[in-house]
């Protein structure tokens, strides 16, 4: 009987050892673990069988089963150590980095000239405390000219033919609707800057397009006079060109009182850069202000003229074609 427990748990031990040594992952490690050590293990098991034994053997026995116990449990220890060890290299492995493998191209975008021109613009109009403002390009005639003191009947509108939707609506000839519609929502103070895109009925040229870009400019406020105007554009313009000569022309748009272009001069001509003026009395009644209590100024300008004149393009049809050869040099 005794020396029969006592081959059985040796028996048990090589068979254990065997078995754990020859685990190859953590998980049956441990499954291993439960059936030789656990509560319910072979060990448990060859133990219970303790108690039908004769007192005085019970001793030797025990310290057989201790030797067993120890001898599994340092092996477990040690194939789990050597089994941690080869999963971590295995992960070095597979993570090694091969620095003389050539790398995948992701070709890079970047910010079309048209963008990098409102960008700048506004990152200066903002620095002078303006807001960002937009408005819909699809507008009513009464957004894009009667709000704008521009009736049905009146000559200005030959300037700026459009393109004319069914339901008699059309598509905006310049930003200057953003104004009526920011000061319909609005009070005074006001200071806002819109850019977007507009649309003419003109032949496309070297220098026309059918579809470009405006910046509008509108401060309205109480005690706004054309000094405030000649200012604001001027330290607009030399931050975007540099300290270059500019002058104001008397001119004329129906929405302003008086109007002006501004003209700068760019490689020792002057060149016509935008349009503006004080706001006319007739506009702020549109949208509900008091003229005798506020005025303010607007202007107007071109983005692709910009573009135009700072890197020097011979031909306002580049900034659509899509073309990498020329798109890439910004
Ligand atoms: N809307 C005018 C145009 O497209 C430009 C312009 C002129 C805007 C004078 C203004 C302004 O705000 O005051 O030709």
């Amino acid at each position: 009987m005794t020396s029969n427990l006592e081959t059985q748990l040796l028996a048990l031990r090589e068979e254990g050892e065997k078995a754990i040594a020859a685990a190859d992952t953590l998980e049956s490690l441990e499954e291993l673990r439960v059936k030789y050590l656990g509560k319910k293990g072979s060990l448990s098991v060859l133990l219970g069988g303790m108690g039908k034994l004769p007192a005085e053997e019970r001793p030797k026995i025990g310290a057989v089963a201790n030797t067993v116990k120890e001898a599994l449990q340092t092996s477990l220890d040690r194939q789990r150590t050597a089994l941690e060890a080869a999963k971590i290299q295995a992960q070095l492995e597979a993570e090694t980095l091969d620095v003389t493998m050539p790398g995948i191209y992701y070709p890079q975008g970047r910010v079309h000239p048209i963008n990098g021109m409102i960008d700048r613009a506004l990152d200066i109009f903002v620095g002078m405390g303006y807001t960002v403002a937009s408005g819909p390009e699809m507008e009513t005639d009464y957004y894009n000219f009667e709000a704008l003191n521009t009736p049905p009947d009146h000559p200005a509108r030959d300037m700026q033919d459009t393109f004319y939707l069914p339901d008699g609506n059309l598509l905006r000839t310049h930003t200057s609707s953003v104004q009526i519609r920011y000061m319909e929502n609005e009070e005074p103070p006001i200071r806002i800057v819109a850019p977007g895109r507009v649309y003419r009925r003109d032949n496309v040229d070297a220098t026309h397009a059918a579809v470009f870009h405006q910046i509008e400019l509108l401060a309205i406020d109480e005690g706004l006079t054309f000094t405030d105007l000649k200012g604001t554009i001027k330290v607009f313009l030399q931050a975007m060109f540099g300290e270059l000569p500019i002058r104001f022309r008397a001119s004329y748009f129906p929405f302003t009182e008086p109007s002006a272009e501004v003209d700068l001069q760019w490689n020792g001509r002057w060149l016509e850069v935008m349009g503006c003026g004080m706001v006319d009395p007739n506009v702020l009644k549109a949208v509900g202000y008091d003229p005798e209590i506020y005025t303010g100024f607007a202007a107007g300008f071109g983005v692709e003229r910009f573009a135009m004149v700072l890197h020097q393009l011979d031909d306002i049809r580049r900034v659509y074609a899509s073309d990498l050869r020329f798109l890439r040099q910004f």
